[in-house]
């Protein structure tokens, strides 16, 4: 996909969250954002998600604009697969149902179609045994696997992951990153926030390293790895990399 932001801004209250954020990336399939904590990467996934509206700025996907009325939004909302660290699932509904509502409400189809694609795509994450449970009887990463499923099933443009394992365990952590990783080997393409520095490593082709609301640096993930530039990035590697 493409990605381009023009001097994106964004503020709450006094605190200038995105400060005058632009990148132009012709060609990016697995981008990954790392950076400390508070940095904006989370506001940055949520406004090129179109669930947050940025004070001035532009996105651009593929070469359209986004725009941030209503219904732009709505529509903008629809055709990405999103994936946040707690696993907002409905609680109250079934696994099944939860990846049945947005393809019955947002796409379009019918109930026996949506049933069907929903039984398809839990199969194919092995969830078939679960259904017809509810988060609360769901692991942390069965729960993931179920919002990564329900991501999937509307056919994305792309996906966006923020932090997707935060909360899991690490045997969990890896089956997560597997299913990323895969998706990723599909053609996918994706948008990452993730604090696991190995796996962005492997994973990602582009890497964003993001702190108090600017782009400190962007590059090849492998270049930014093996050579981080700034003084801001090399010390992030030193206090992440330590233990
Ligand atoms: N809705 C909001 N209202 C007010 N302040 C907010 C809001 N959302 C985020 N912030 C503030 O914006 C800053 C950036 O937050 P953001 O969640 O984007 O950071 P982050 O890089 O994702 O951090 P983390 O690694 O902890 O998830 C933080 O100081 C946060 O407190
Ligand atoms: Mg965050």
């Amino acid at each position: 996909m493409q990605l381009r932001l023009t001097n994106l801004t964004k503020t709450f209250g006094q605190h200038r969250v995105l400060d005058d954020i632009s990148i132009d990336l012709p060609e990016v399939h697995a981008l990954v954002v790392i950076g400390p904590s508070g940095g904006g990467k989370t506001t940055l996934l949520r406004t090129i998600a179109g669930l947050e509206r940025p004070d001035s700025g532009e996105v651009f996907i593929n070469g359209e604009m986004l725009h941030f009325d209503e219904v732009s939004l709505l529509r903008h909302r629809r055709s990405i697969g999103t994936v946040f660290q707690s696993f907002n699932l409905f609680p109250h509904l079934t696994a099944l149902e939860n990846v049945i509502l947005p393809l019955e409400q947002a796409q379009g189809y019918g109930h026996y179609q949506a049933l069907e694609a929903a039984q398809a795509i839990l199969k194919r994450f092995q969830l078939e045994e679960h259904a017809d449970k509810k988060p609360a009887q769901l692991s942390g990463g069965q729960q993931q696997r179920v919002a990564i499923a329900r991501a999937i099933s509307i056919k994305p443009r792309f996906l966006l992951f923020d932090e997707p394992t935060s909360a899991l365990d690490p045997e969990m952590t890896s089956e997560v990153l597997d299913i990323i990783g895969e998706l990723r080997d599909e053609g996918r393409d994706l948008l990452l926030v993730t604090h696991h520095m190995g796996f962005a490593r492997t994973a990602a082709d582009h890497c964003l390293f993001v702190a108090e609301g600017r782009i400190v640096e962007s590059g090849p993930v492998e270049r930014l790895f093996a050579e981080p530039l700034s003084r801001e990035l090399n010390h992030f590697f030193g206090r992440v990399m330590r233990y």
